[in-house]
């Protein structure tokens, strides 16, 4: 009888831890971090910008048009860095006028597919993320 009921409390036990780990990583992927805007750049952007951000990236000599220096953001507009301007920009699903050869994907969508994001909320804060990071680079 003991023997039996610890035989049936260690399958018991059994389920609860795996019922237990199941409920872990289910959390675990709902709070995913969103990753930093350099995470984010040095994934999905430096391939045609640049490490660096100045340009140069390992795609150049595939495209119709230079990727953008993206260092050079707000002194090509007289030193102001327009935060929604350039988050439109990268988010791409909405057209922003002037902006429309095509060669600059659009990460709205990219990103919330590849970086596995569950909502609209993290799509933002990714792309936040992103700006941030560009208007940390900024120079002269
Ligand atoms: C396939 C190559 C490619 C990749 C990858 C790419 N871009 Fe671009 N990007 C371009 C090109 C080309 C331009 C300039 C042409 C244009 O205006 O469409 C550009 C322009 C830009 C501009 C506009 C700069 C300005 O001063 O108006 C920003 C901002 C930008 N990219 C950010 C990003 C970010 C952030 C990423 C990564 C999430 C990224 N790009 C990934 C090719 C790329």
């Amino acid at each position: 009888m003991y023997a039996l009921l610890s035989g049936r409390s260690m399958i018991l036990s059994a389920a609860f831890l795996l019922a237990f780990v199941l409920v872990l990583s289910n959390c675990n992927t709902s709070e995913k971090k969103v990753a930093s805007g350099e995470e984010l750049f040095q994934s999905y952007c430096a391939i045609c910008h640049g490490t660096n951000g100045a340009g140069n990236g390992a795609m150049t000599e595939h495209l119709k048009l230079p990727p953008a220096d993206l260092t050079k953001i707000a002194a090509r507009r007289g030193g102001n860095f327009p935060d929604e301007q350039i988050y439109q920009i990268i988010d791409g699903r909405v057209p922003v006028a002037g902006h429309g050869t095509g060669d600059m994907p659009i990460w709205g969508q990219t990103l919330k597919e590849s970086e596995q994001l569950k909502n609209e909320k993290q799509v933002r804060q990714s792309i936040n993320n992103l700006v941030g990071y560009l208007k940390s680079i900024q120079q002269q």
